[in-house]
């Protein structure tokens, strides 16, 4: 059975940094079976998810984070906009990747709709993110309520990776919900860091 876990911001250690390295390297890895990326893009992009870099952007996003057992097997996160857009209410969703053994069994389903929560309880309602290019990954967004926008890139070092943007708008309902929803995630959070785990429970 796969359960939810909120992480908030500073609730990771360092173990489960490596962890979440861990899914993102073998889901990219397994995903670019086809060459969608070179070797220099794939290297750049997990780069940017070494562990110790997963610790320094932690203080300043959210996560839910998908566990079967003990071992983690999905992660996503969102952000305030910052750099990564404009609008006052603006959220970045980026990171949403599952083992590859766990995907096409409703994971990264549930953890779009987590996040997309978790953003709402902070006050976002209009989200972007920036999809990898792999096949069927547009669709999968798409059939989730998300728009297409222009092809867009990240540089690492010299290096230039290609992704779609996608873009999602919360629906007054849906927002002023989640929003309610906001008071059990404060309620499930405070009780169990008082047993000090590592990341807390994901509201139902
Ligand atoms: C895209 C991804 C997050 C979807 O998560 P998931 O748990 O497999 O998705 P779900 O089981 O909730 O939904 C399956 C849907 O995703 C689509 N999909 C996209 N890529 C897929 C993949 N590699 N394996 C299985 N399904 C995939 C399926 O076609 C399916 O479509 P459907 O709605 O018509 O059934 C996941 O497959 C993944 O980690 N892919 C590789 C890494 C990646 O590119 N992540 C996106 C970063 S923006």
């Amino acid at each position: 059975m796969v359960k939810y876990h909120l992480a908030l911001p500073g609730s990771l250690d360092e173990k489960l940094a490596e962890e979440i390295s861990g899914v993102v390297r073998e889901s990219f890895l397994a995903a670019n079976v086809g060459g969608t990326y070179t070797q220099q893009q794939s290297d750049a992009f997990l780069s940017l998810y070494r562990p110790e870099l997963i610790r320094q952007w932690i203080p300043q996003t959210g996560g839910v984070l998908a566990f079967e057992g003990q071992k983690l097997i999905g992660n996503g996160f969102v952000m305030a906009r910052q750099e990564h857009h404009e609008r006052e209410d603006g959220g970045f969703l980026y990171g949403l990747y599952i083992l590859p053994d766990s995907q096409g069994g409703g994971v990264g389903s549930s953890l779009l709709v987590y996040l997309l929560r978790v953003g709402n309880t902070i006050g976002l309602r209009n989200f972007k993110g920036k999809a990898t290019m792999f096949p069927g990954v547009l669709d999968f967004y798409k059939k989730r309520g998300f728009g297409k926008g222009e092809e867009v890139s990240s540089r690492v070092g010299d290096v230039t990776i290609p992704f779609l943007e996608i873009h999602y708008k919360s629906s007054p309902w849906q927002y002023a919900l989640n929003r309610i929803l906001s008071s059990t995630i404060t309620r499930c959070q405070s009780k169990k860091s008082s047993s000090s785990p590592r990341v807390a429970s994901a509201p139902e």
